[in-house]
């Protein structure tokens, strides 16, 4: 028997109010120096919004990235009954009201999804919905179509779930047949902060026990906004891997925030570091899930100094402060197990840092950058052809020599957001105009990217508005 379709979060980027980014440029090299206020952060904005929508009643959500991503978080689950009120402050991010939980619903409709390009909602939320037993098909644009979803979709199988997986199995769109049954105890293959926060996700709308263990920590952000919402998380990182079990409870909680994105700032330190400098980044998150990049810069010789520290909802937050480092390093910088977690995302724009440092870069056992937004070590290392830079590709990483400088020349961003931003930090940094095509999938995560390039002293030409 086919369900009834009840409602489609099928909405556009723009019409769920998201800035709109130019879909060619040409980035001209610059000075960038100053103080740049980054977007919210991703991962926590789009956390804000499901596990505000798991509590009864009104919560106060702010700071949150006012991005394709998580636009369609926030799309998602209005589609699924939840309440969601969001304004733009004067700087841009969006604070407001979630009013939950979401319904659940005894009428068998499929709610249809659009995640847009955003992993993290398709995935997060097939743990939610199936935490709350509904009904949900979950598709996206042609890069999220590429993305495994059987990551997530087998421990859930393991919790009771009924699901399946159109595209061979593996891959979106993704429907949610039937919810959680019971916890389960799941030993996940992949250190990924996704698949353990669609499993505990699962397991506190179910309101069932649920224990990942993971080979090695990943970010830990939806364990310390359940723990500030009241719930009991245990965590064990003995032996280099990591253990996180809940007790199912109730969540209860008036505000939940997000500090500033350390993964959009990344461009802005790798600039700093290795341009003109010093560029100073105020109220990042600090997580030390989040902190290999800043670490992986230090290596490359680069001063990087943090102020301003402090713990608010849960989450350390502080000022970044990079600028050149004065001590040539000789030797490549490897970075690989522990390191390539906390530094997964900030790879692209690493690998231009190890290119224009002395020490160059190599990585490894970051087979994870095949199934980001693109397949990362190819499309880095089709980057760095472009600009006439040179990247040895491996199958799990890969070896930036040092000493080296972007030229000119025209860069595809293949969907992702990432390798847009780390092209156009090349041709601000580099000897001649970079052109970018592609450069729209910016939106997904920094839609004000450009203006903030521009107010470092950045110089961009749109090509095609
Ligand atoms: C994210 C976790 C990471 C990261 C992604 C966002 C999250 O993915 O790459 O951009 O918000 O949980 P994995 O956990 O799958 O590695």
């Amino acid at each position: 028997m086919t369900s009834p379709v009840e409602r489609a979060a099928h909405v556009e980027a723009s019409e769920r109010g998201v800035q709109r980014v130019p879909s060619r440029v040409r980035v001209h090299p610059a000075t960038l120096r100053g103080t740049v206020e980054v977007t919210g952060d991703k991962s926590l904005s789009h956390r804000c919004l499901l596990v505000a929508a798991l509590i009864d009643g009104e919560v106060h959500v702010e700071g949150l990235a006012p991005s394709g991503d998580v636009a369609a978080t926030a799309a998602a689950l209005q589609a699924l009954g939840v309440r969601i009120e969001l304004d733009a402050r004067s700087d841009g991010r969006l604070s407001g009201t979630v009013t939950g939980p979401i319904p659940t619903d005894d009428t068998g409709a499929v709610v249809l999804v659009d995640c847009g390009n955003s992993g993290t909602t398709l995935r997060l939320l097939a743990g939610l919905a199936a935490g709350r037993d509904r009904r949900i098909t979950m598709d996206g644009d042609a890069s999220l179509r590429r993305r495994p979803v059987d990551r997530v979709l087998t421990p859930l199988r393991a919790m009771g779930v009924e699901a399946s997986a159109a595209g061979d199995g593996r891959r979106p769109p993704l429907t949610i047949h039937r919810g959680v049954r019971h916890g389960v105890e799941w030993e996940s293959p992949v250190a990924s902060a996704q698949i353990k926060s669609a499993l505990l996700l699962a397991g506190v709308a179910a309101g069932v026990e649920v224990t990942v263990r993971s080979p090695r920590p990943s970010r830990d952000h939806t364990e310390r906004m359940l723990r500030h919402a009241g719930l009991t998380v245990l965590t064990d990182e003995g032996g280099g891997s990591e253990t996180v079990s809940i007790v199912p409870g109730r969540l209860d909680v008036v505000r939940l925030s997000a500090s500033r994105d350390p993964s959009a700032a990344a461009f802005w330190h790798v600039a700093a570091a290795f341009g003109a400098g010093p560029i100073t980044t105020p109220g990042l998150c600090l997580n030390p899930g989040r902190t290999g990049a800043l670490e992986v810069l230090r290596m490359l010789g680069a001063d990087v100094r943090l102020t301003d520290e402090m713990l608010r909802d849960g989450e350390p937050l502080g000022t970044v402060h990079v600028a050149q480092g004065r001590v040539p390093r000789a030797g490549r910088v490897e970075v690989d197990g522990a390191l390539v977690v906390r530094s997964l995302d900030e790879l692209p724009v690493l690998a231009l840092a190890g290119a224009l440092s002395d020490a160059g870069l190599v990585v490894r056992e970051a087979e994870e950058l095949r199934v980001k937004e693109s397949d990362r070590i190819a499309t880095v290392g089709a980057l760095f052809s472009a600009l006439g830079m040179h990247l040895e590709q491996r199958a799990d990483g890969f070896v930036v020599p040092g000493g080296q400088q972007p030229g000119p020349g025209t860069v595809e961003a293949h969907g992702d957001h990432r390798i847009a931003m780390t092209a156009a930090i090349a041709g601000s940094l580099g000897t001649g105009p970079v052109e970018i095509g592609g450069f729209g999938a910016v939106g997904t995560s920094y839609p004000a990217f450009l203006d903030d390039l521009r107010a470092l002293g950045g110089s961009v030409e749109v090509l095609d508005g």
